[in-house]
């Protein structure tokens, strides 16, 4: 199994009832429409997934179900926006190349791109509330290069994988020797990179001016069942991105710094990894997001309409500013340095 300790932790219950599926790569593109609406380029690039209603500017009003005509997500009622930050390798000779994605395991035909998960509480009877139309939210500070350790930080992590997955895996993401910086050794299976948002909800707003009040942590833990704050009352699923990063072309110990750091740099110019933030933009079609949660249905949800993962891997959009991200570069796109 992919994540043991949930039955190590919760014995009884099956780890199944939470969605886990791929959706592909849509689009790598300079644009952000949650934290720079209307900026085409945007400050850093980013690698999206989802609908392909995706766009510079979004605004809250926009229907994203029926504006987009296919998604990148296995679930075909989920065209929802998910997006992360992208990964460069810095050569010895100060040339950045961009890090692919990859597939996750047991979802190996994606191409690349973000596993999402959505998690309702491990006792399989604890209601939670899906999100609404126009419901937005970010994890993560790009500005951030040390270990804050506050709740937030305790959410993002990485996994240095061995080849075919192997590694820490009697953890969920963020346990065991996953790190909450990037790896400072070679990770001949990849890097994994860890987000889990918030999961509790003042119920009132779709948006925060950063992005991040209107949603908070739970107190205790949200999967055991841990109570929400009163200012956040509402329970919402526990949304985690898996990024999976492809490395294996970087693990030449001759081209990584001499000093013995590590070699990759995040888009936004963050070498530690202490920055790692992620993007969600609700867009699942009228209530089937609330009816899979209500199911506690699990990986296969039969609640919810499915298209092959080849067939996700087909809706791509063109990105919207024209620039270099695949040459040897000899900056970041949009002059990012570490
Ligand atoms: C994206 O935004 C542009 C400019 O506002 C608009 O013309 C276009 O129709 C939008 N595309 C989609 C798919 O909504
Ligand atoms: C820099 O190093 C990379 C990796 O070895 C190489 O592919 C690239 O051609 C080099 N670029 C220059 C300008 O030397
Ligand atoms: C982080 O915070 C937790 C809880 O407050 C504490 O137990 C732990 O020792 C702290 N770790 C570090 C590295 O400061």
């Amino acid at each position: 199994m992919y994540w043991k300790s949930f039955a190590v932790l919760a014995l009884a219950v099956p780890a199944q009832s939470m969605l886990r599926f791929s959706c592909s790569q849509l689009v790598v593109d300079r644009i952000d429409p949650l934290v720079e609406p209307g900026n085409a380029p945007s400050a850093h690039l980013h690698q999206i997934v989802g609908g392909n209603a995706f766009n510079a500017s979004m605004d809250p009003g926009l229907d994203l179900p029926s504006t987009a005509t296919c998604t990148t997500c296995q679930y075909t009622e989920d065209f929802s926006n998910y997006w992360t930050a992208v990964l460069y390798f810095k050569a010895r000779n100060g040339t950045y190349k961009r890090v692919p994605t990859f597939a996750n395991q047991f979802l190996e035909p994606a191409n690349g791109g973000i596993t999402v998960y959505y998690i309702p509480p491990y006792d399989n009877k604890t209601p939670v509330t899906a999100f609404r139309q126009g419901f937005r939210m970010l994890v993560g500070s790009s500005t951030r290069r040390a270990d804050a350790n506050d709740t937030e930080a305790r959410q993002l992590s990485f996994r240095c994988w061995d080849k075919d997955f192997a590694g820490d895996s009697f953890g969920a993401p963020g346990m065991g020797t996953d790190t909450k910086y990037l790896p400072n050794r070679i990770c001949p299976g990849g890097i994994r990179a860890n987000h889990f948002f918030p999961t509790c909800w003042d119920g009132k707003n779709l948006d925060s001016p950063d992005h991040k009040s209107h949603v908070a942590y739970a107190i205790g833990g949200f999967e055991n069942g841990g109570a929400c704050p009163e200012s956040h009352p509402v329970k919402i699923p526990q949304i985690l991105y898996e990024v999976a990063w492809d490395t294996s072309g970087f693990n030449n110990r001759e081209e990584w710094p001499e000093d013995g750091s590590q070699p990759f740099v995040f888009s936004f110019g963050d070498a530690t990894g202490f920055g790692t933030h992620a993007d969600y933009l609700f867009g699942w079609k009228g209530d089937a997001l609330q009816r899979a949660m209500d199911a506690f249905c699990g990986v296969n949800c039969v609640q919810l309409k499915t298209q092959t993962t080849q067939n996700a891997n087909r809706c791509t959009i063109k990105p919207k500013v024209n620039e270099d991200i695949d040459s040897w570069l000899t900056e970041l796109p949009g002059g990012m340095r570490p």
